[in-house]
């Protein structure tokens, strides 16, 4: 039985392949954007590709793709013909939770921009409602931030009073984004309305960015043992 490294190989294989010569690329974050980084460095050093320009969504995806002899650029305005990524969660419409990675700012400024938004990941991310497995990364100024959180605990969401979750502080520290911001991970009662509970977050005071990304993407690789499933939204 393939290990998960294998799939989610398997499926930024597939999504890398979309890359052609002299495409503006969105590099996502994480374990499995990294094997799609790898892979197009790799058809780069091997003259496969030309002029193609990368944009990074994170610290860590613009060095592994320096490092792996793609030209990174910053992101500007123009548009990405392509970018690829990985999520957290997968719903059966292709929206997604992202940012448990911590990159989510960065992922949605790069990804939105993308004519094609291509989410790549292993069978273990597809949920059948947001926020089934995983919690919603909210990304929050670090001035104010136990005020910040305050007003987030008593958002009114599905019915029920307050949104429960806590600060990300995997050490003595809160997590801090490449952005100098904290992550707060809520947790999302049944029921919940991902517009609805997108649009009260965005408007809120010290909410900097979520990690939904709502009707984005264009397609999903999803590896599981028995192949690559190709989802379309
Ligand atoms: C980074 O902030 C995230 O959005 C990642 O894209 C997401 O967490 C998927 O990461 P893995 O491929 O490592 O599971």
């Amino acid at each position: 039985m393939p290990d998960l490294e294998a799939l989610k190989k398997e499926a930024a294989l597939r999504a890398a392949a979309l890359v052609q010569s002299g495409m503006r690329v969105g590099l996502g974050t994480g374990s499995t954007a990294k094997y799609a980084i790898e892979e197009i460095g790799r058809r780069v050093r091997a003259g496969e590709l030309t002029g193609v320009v990368g944009v990074a969504t994170s610290e860590a995806s613009d060095k592994l793709a320096r490092e792996v002899g793609i030209d990174v650029r910053p992101l500007d305005p123009q548009p990405l013909d392509i970018a690829i990524d990985g999520a957290d969660e997968i719903d059966p419409a292709l929206n997604l939770i992202k940012g448990l990675g911590g990159a989510l700012l960065r992922e949605k400024l790069t990804e939105v921009q993308a004519r094609r938004f291509i989410v790549i990941a292993d069978h273990t991310k597809l949920v059948t409602r947001l926020g089934e497995k995983a919690p919603l990364p909210i990304e929050i100024a670090r001035f104010g931030f136990l005020s910040t959180i305050e007003r987030l605990r008593k958002l009114k969401v599905a019915g029920e009073m307050g949104l429960s979750g806590r600060l990300r502080q995997p050490g003595a520290q809160p997590y801090l984004t490449d952005n100098g911001n904290y992550i707060f991970d809520a947790q999302l009662p049944e029921g919940t309305d991902p517009v609805a509970l997108e649009r009260q977050l965005k408007g809120m005071l010290g909410v900097i960015e979520t990690g939904f990304f709502l009707g984005m993407a264009e397609r999903a690789f999803v590896a599981a043992e028995d192949g690559v499933v190709e989802m379309v939204s």
